[in-house]
């Protein structure tokens, strides 16, 4: 059984997932706008994955017998000033999610919850693979400034993503 405590930290991270699947579904937008197929490709992706991300705690909040309880979605942003801007922004998101998926762990100790702890243990792997992907995009718009070609370049490398569902993998 869940604790309320641990039943209502995981519905908000429910939330967050969705919402970060919100999110980067708006940057690709964005992206599609401006005329990056690649990057708005690459974003999708990201997108696809967050729900898997969100799935997998409301499979895991009902096994263990909770309930979920699904709580609207912020508006989220829908324009930036350069592909650097979005990926910056979707840096911060990764490290803010880092921060409450360590904050779960925090709680799942403090309530001897060994099971939701060991759940928890795919997220925090995950996060430092989000954390990364991000930041070396980043260096390299960093890298490729206004250069026109170079932003080509990488918003076609980019679009080679495809979705595979990590969480159906561990
Ligand atoms: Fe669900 Fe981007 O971490």
């Amino acid at each position: 059984m869940l604790t309320k405590k641990m039943e209502s930290a995981l519905n908000t991270q429910i939330n967050e997932e969705f919402w970060a699947a919100y999110l980067y579904l708006s940057m690709s937008a964005y992206f599609t706008s401006e005329g990056f197929p690649g990057f708005a490709g690459w974003m999708h992706v990201q997108a696809q994955e967050e729900v898997t991300h969100a799935m997998k705690i409301y499979n895991y909040v009902l096994e263990r017998g909770g309930k979920v309880a699904l709580e609207p979605l912020k508006a989220v942003a829908t324009s930036w000033k350069s592909p650097l801007d979005v990926f910056q922004a979707s840096l911060e998101h990764e490290q803010k999610v880092t921060a409450m998926i360590d904050k779960l762990v925090e709680i799942a100790i403090e309530e001897k919850d060994h099971a939701t702890r060991s759940m928890l243990q795919w997220f925090i792997d995950e996060q430092v693979e989000e954390e990364s992907s991000a930041k070396t995009i980043i260096d390299s718009l960093k890298l490729i400034g206004d250069n026109g070609y170079g932003l080509y370049s990488i918003d076609k490398d980019l679009a080679s993503r495809t979705f595979v569902d990590e969480t159906k993998e561990s």
